[in-house]
């Protein structure tokens, strides 16, 4: 009897300790959880009505490279020329627009300007005299496909917009050009004068895009989102990684824009933020996946990331700038020298512009 009953006591301060600890586990589970997996569920998803405005413009796109030049054969009587499209990508003030602005100078007719700007950041007016397309952007945020869905909406925007837009150079408001625009528009297209060819051998056009398969990092960002996550669409073999900055030919903006496979896998959240990355292997891991023989493999955007902090490479300041440093950072391996670099900061715009017409824009 006596056993009996302090069994049955001891089993009611069980059950009660256990129902209490349940109790407290839930009321502050979230508190005792890792601060990462808390920013994982907070970091902003795609929203399923940006997702299908996006998909609306992707295949608006696709329509409108299936009309060719026909819609514009009106401007066949001024000779229209291929174009270079300059996509920048930004989410603060375009500061170094003076020296792009200089950089355009001359060249009407053979380029256009779009950009995406958060519309979280509030921009001061740009001095920006030339003609710049403000295309309906969204939110972008680091570490999450916000900025794959951002590069893909300019690639769209563009393509709608002017069926001569050839190519399409994604920059973001830290980069600079290297060179004048001649020099990098006959690179791509050759001469402008004799460049209307341009359009019917367009098909072997290259892409300049970084796409790197070896990378000590590599197997943590392939399983950022979790340990196979990325199959059976993206096996490891397959996963790549380059520069977020590109030079992409239409026929692969074309086909970047009718992709969804890959990106059902891309749009997933990560799990572990220090390794999410998507904007440098999306684009990568696609076209080494679809054209790899089309693509350059390096990329024409110069960057530092020899003493990197939190991601981000070196940034060049004020007094860092010199001619020196212009002609160092436009020597490359590859065939091309680089065309532009980055990041450089806002301090930097007065000493850019001093050397931009005796430096930069001489070849
Ligand atoms: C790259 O950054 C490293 C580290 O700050 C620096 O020593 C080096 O000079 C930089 N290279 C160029 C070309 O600026
Ligand atoms: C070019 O190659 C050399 C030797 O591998 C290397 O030290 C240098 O950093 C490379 N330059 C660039 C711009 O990648």
């Amino acid at each position: 009897m006596l056993s009996s009953s302090s069994s049955s006591s001891s089993h009611f301060v069980y059950s009660l300790t256990l129902f209490l600890s349940l109790f407290l586990l839930f009321l502050f589970a979230p508190q005792i959880l890792p601060l990462r997996k808390q920013q994982k569920i907070q970091q902003s998803p795609i929203f399923l009505q940006d997702e299908l405005d996006d998909l609306h413009l992707f295949q608006e796109a696709t329509l409108a490279s299936t009309r060719g030049f026909s819609k514009t054969s009106h401007l066949g009587t001024t000779n229209p020329k291929p174009k270079i499209a300059f996509l920048f990508l930004t989410n603060s003030d375009l500061v170094f627009a003076p020296l792009w602005q200089r950089f355009f100078q001359g060249n009407d007719n053979l380029f256009n300007v779009y950009v995406h700007a958060d519309p979280s950041y509030k921009l001061s007016t740009p001095q920006w005299s030339i003609k710049a397309n403000f295309i309906p952007a969204k939110r972008t945020e680091r570490a999450s496909p916000t900025l794959i869905s951002a590069a893909r909406r300019l690639l769209a925007n563009a393509i709608i917009d002017d069926p001569f837009n050839l190519y399409f150079a994604l920059v973001s408001q830290h980069c600079i050009p290297l060179h004048s625009f001649n020099y990098i528009y006959t690179s791509l297209l050759g001469n402008p004068n004799a460049a209307s060819k341009a359009f019917l051998t367009q098909p072997s056009h290259k892409s300049y895009i970084e796409i790197l398969s070896k990378d000590p990092h590599l197997h943590n960002r392939y399983v950022a989102r979790g340990e196979g996550v990325m199959l059976p669409e993206i096996s490891f073999d397959q996963f790549r990684v380059g520069s977020q900055f590109f030079v992409l030919a239409k026929r692969h903006a074309l086909l970047v824009l009718k992709e969804r496979k890959l990106w059902r896998k891309f749009k997933i959240p990560c799990i572990d933020l220090d390794s999410c990355y998507p904007e440098e292997h999306y684009f990568p891991t696609f076209l080494s996946m679809e054209d790899p023989k089309g693509c350059s493999h390096y990329t024409l955007t110069r960057v530092n990331w020899t003493g990197s902090v939190d991601g981000h490479p070196l940034t060049y300041h004020a007094p860092e700038v010199s001619p020196a440093l212009l002609h160092t950072l436009r020597k490359s391996n590859s065939t091309y020298s680089f065309f532009f670099a980055r990041k450089f900061s806002p301090d930097c715009l007065k000493s850019l512009m001093a050397i931009a017409d005796d430096v930069i824009f001489r070849d």
